[in-house]
């Protein structure tokens, strides 16, 4: 073995709460090696403000979890995964707590010193465990010391996985997953990883849009390679647009958590009016699509930039413990979120879709598991509930953790593969080709696949996704990779697997919402499962 060349028993992609999630489920003695495009905690997961949804409180029930999840979802859940997922829950949390997390605590009466619960969107009961308004950061903390004590994990940060290599089993005859190559961007080399499991933990693709609320990571990687090695994707057209994302100089800044409406924040008009209870009976606790929609409908009708998120009348004190970082982010960008509206729009934030896996998180690739926002479990049909997110990730990643350990000792080594060929590829003396193709791509998302879609606008980003593929494909095929590179042609493929989806829906549900069929099918609904052996888009 040289330094290009590296052998694991499992390698995750992903250093979030999927990906750690996963290597901490793993047993002692196995060889582990997590991949980051950036440092480990450069993901959503850090990123993640609200919390983590579960059945704690005292009048709470898993009946109700549940109830709320289909009922975001727009019942195209499925009733089996919501269930295994949400009694899954509590034990979660109790895991976060035994990892020792830092969690918001109730101070007095009853439930003294247990978590205090917030409220978000689409939630009948206060059910968000968090830590004040940076949960993620949180829970990236404690899965990152427990990880970095373990003497079995490697961890590979500046490292961007390229495609999945698949190779024969001699055993069964079917392709398995056997490895990735990854270019290491610290010396510019591109080296073999062979693994007996490959586990996506790659996070979404929010970034393929203008205006989303995510990190620079998110440009749908493991979708893409997932898709590209013969696994089938589903309910890629439900991307969720989230509501409230702070606006500065026409640019989207970054995520003003629903907690703050679940905390009696209020959307305004210019003139200080509310508008929520005219699009539904929750106002401001609204489904996040429904609010969404509210918001552009009013930006449109208006011909304004943005509308106002006022959380003002609770007082300072409470705004400044409760929402600490928000308050101190809001004030850089010359807001006071104690004095008065913060301007927001709704920008990308979550991508529902994905790779398709079971609930073990084996996708139909033998060897090749995923975990977290890169996966389509069942979980959140056409609309996640706020905070399932983080849940998702924790209960999939111990399960496939669980499954792998199960297995492992049934898989051989891999056998010899070749290091990646440079022979033919030149240095790329046109990178403004990339840039310019990246600020279209993310263009042409939000004017024609955005909150409110037509079969036409549909059309026309098709047209170009058709031709963006075509030409970043030979830019691929004759120059050296960069990340740049790789990160474009996977966003290039996730537009493409988005867009062709919104076309495969012929109704409005959950985030999809199309002028030219309005309404949602009364029967039958079904997820848009894209499967790359047939080649075209199908429903099952
Ligand atoms: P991530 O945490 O995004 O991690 C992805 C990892 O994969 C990164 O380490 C990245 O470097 C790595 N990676 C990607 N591509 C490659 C590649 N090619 N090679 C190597 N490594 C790669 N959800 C909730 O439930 N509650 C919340 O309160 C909440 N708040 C949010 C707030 C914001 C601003 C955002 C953006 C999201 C929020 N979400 C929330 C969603 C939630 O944070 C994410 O869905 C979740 O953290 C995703 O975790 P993950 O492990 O799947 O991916
Ligand atoms: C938020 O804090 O509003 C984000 C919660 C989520 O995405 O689940």
């Amino acid at each position: 073995m040289t330094d290009f060349e590296y052998s694991l028993d499992v390698l995750i992609l992903g250093g979030g709460a999927g990906g750690l999630g996963v290597a901490l489920e793993l047993p002692q003695g196995v060889s582990i090696g997590v991949l980051s495009k950036g440092a480990l905690d450069q993901g959503a997961t850090n990123w993640a403000q609200g919390g983590i949804a579960a059945a704690i409180g005292d009048d709470d029930s898993f009946a109700s979890h549940i109830a709320d999840t289909v009922n975001a979802g727009a019942g195209l859940n499925d009733p089996h995964v919501v269930r295994f997922a949400v009694e899954q829950g509590p034990a979660i949390i109790a895991w976060l707590e035994s990892l020792d997390m830092e969690i918001t605590r109730e101070t007095e009466g009853p439930r003294r010193g247990l978590p205090h619960l917030t409220r978000e969107g689409g939630h009948s009961h206060r059910r968000v465990v968090h830590a004040a308004d940076a949960t993620g950061r949180a829970v990236q903390a404690c899965l990152e010391r427990a990880v970095r004590a373990r003497h079995d994990v490697r961890l590979f940060e500046n490292h961007v996985a390229i495609d999945c290599i698949n190779r024969p089993d001699p055993g069964t005859g079917r392709l398995r997953c056997v490895g990735v190559y990854a270019l290491d961007c610290a010396d510019g080399h591109v080296k073999l990883f062979r693994a007996k499991v490959v586990v996506l933990a790659t996070g979404g693709a929010s970034r393929v849009y203008l205006h989303t609320t995510n990190p620079p990571g998110a440009t749908g990687d493991g979708i893409a390679m997932a898709w590209r090695a013969g696994c089938r994707v589903a309910n890629m057209e439900f991307t969720q647009f989230h509501p409230s994302c702070l606006i500065s100089d026409s640019r989207s800044v970054f995520l003003i958590s629903e907690a703050v409406r679940g905390e009696g924040g209020h959307l305004l008009l210019p003139d200080g009016t509310r508008f929520m209870e005219r699009f539904d009976a929750r106002a401001e606790l609204a489904p996040r699509d429904v609010v969404a929609r509210a918001i552009d409908h009013e930006m449109k009708r208006f011909g304004i930039e943005s509308v106002g998120l006022d959380i003002s009348h609770r007082g300072a004190d409470f705004i400044k413990s409760h929402f600490p970082t928000l308050h101190a982010r809001c004030l850089e960008f010359g807001y006071d979120m104690t004095a008065g509206p913060v301007p927001v729009v709704p920008a990308a934030h979550y991508t529902c879709g994905g790779v398709m896996t079971d609930l073990a998180g084996r996708t139909d690739r033998d060897g090749l598991y995923a975990v977290g926002e890169c996966t389509f479990t069942g979980l959140h049909g056409a609309n996640r509930l706020a905070s399932n997110s983080l849940l998702e990730c924790l209960v999939f990643a111990r399960a496939a953790g669980r499954d792998i350990a199960a297995h492992l000792g049934d898989i051989g080594t891999p056998g010899d593969i070749a290091p990646w060929d440079e022979s033919w590829v030149r240095d790329s003396d046109e990178e403004v080709v990339l840039s310019h193709n990246w600020a279209e791509l993310r263009r042409f998302m939000w004017d024609y696949v955005g909150i409110v879609r037509t079969t036409k606008r549909l059309e026309r980003a098709r047209h170009r996704a058709d031709l963006l593929k075509a030409e970043i494909g030979d830019y691929y095929a004759n120059f050296r990779v960069s990340q740049t590179l790789l990160e474009l042609r996977n966003m290039a493929d996730c537009a493409d697997l988005i867009v062709r989806s919104a076309l495969a829906r012929h109704e409005s549900r959950g985030l999809h919402y199309i002028l030219d069929y309005p309404d949602p099918l009364p029967t039958g609904a079904r997820d848009t499962v894209l499967d790359p052996a047939a080649g075209v888009s199908g429903e099952a």
